[in-house]
């Protein structure tokens, strides 16, 4: 997967930074859709191409989406794994829930299989509590997120 990636990113900025349709086609072309069957391609970051009968037409994302390879959608950069995106690397992550730190804990992410899986807004009130795997209630959470004390509410390392 990533090999692929790397290879089509890197083919796509050889292609792109030419600037030169290499099948002397229109403008636009700026990817040789040559040899290629019909379909939807990967261009770079901001921009997908489509292959019609081994013609190219750009598919820019619209705004400041960025390309979802894995849905092959234009998408928020951060629900978009890097290079493109900064949605968490879940790389070398276990399987679990996540507190998303820059919501202030008010949603969290899953990790499945090493893949990131979007984010889970807690009901109103609530933050996500990693002890519990769950939402909670913020003075039960530890900080950062919640106003929990840890006196009160040992960690589940000191509580064997
Ligand atoms: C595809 O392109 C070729 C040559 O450019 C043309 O002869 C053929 O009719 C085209 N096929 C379709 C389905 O448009
Ligand atoms: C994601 O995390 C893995 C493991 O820590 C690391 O090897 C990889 O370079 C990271 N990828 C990005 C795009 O940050």
């Amino acid at each position: 997967m990533k090999l692929i990636c790397a290879t089509l990113c890197f083919v796509a900025v050889l292609s792109f930074c030419s600037g030169v349709p290499k099948n002397g086609r229109p403008d636009n072309t700026y990817y040789d859709c040559t040899g290629l069957d019909d379909g939807l391609y990967i261009g770079d970051c901001t921009h997908f191409y489509r292959c019609d009968n081994e013609t190219t037409r750009m598919l820019p994302c619209p705004g400041n989406l960025v390309v979802n390879e894995k849905q092959m959608w234009c998408d928020y950069k951060d629900l978009v794994k890097p290079p493109c995106g900064t949605a968490p690397n879940c790389t070398g992550i276990i399987d679990g829930k996540y507190p998303d730190y820059k919501s202030r804990c008010q949603q969290f992410y899953t990790c499945l299989h090493e893949d990131f899986y979007g984010y889970t807004k807690c009901a109103a009130n609530l933050i996500f509590n990693p002890e519990k795997d769950n939402c909670d209630w913020p003075f039960l959470v530890k900080p950062p997120c919640g106003s929990g004390n840890e006196r009160v509410w040992p960690s589940k390392a000191n509580n064997p």
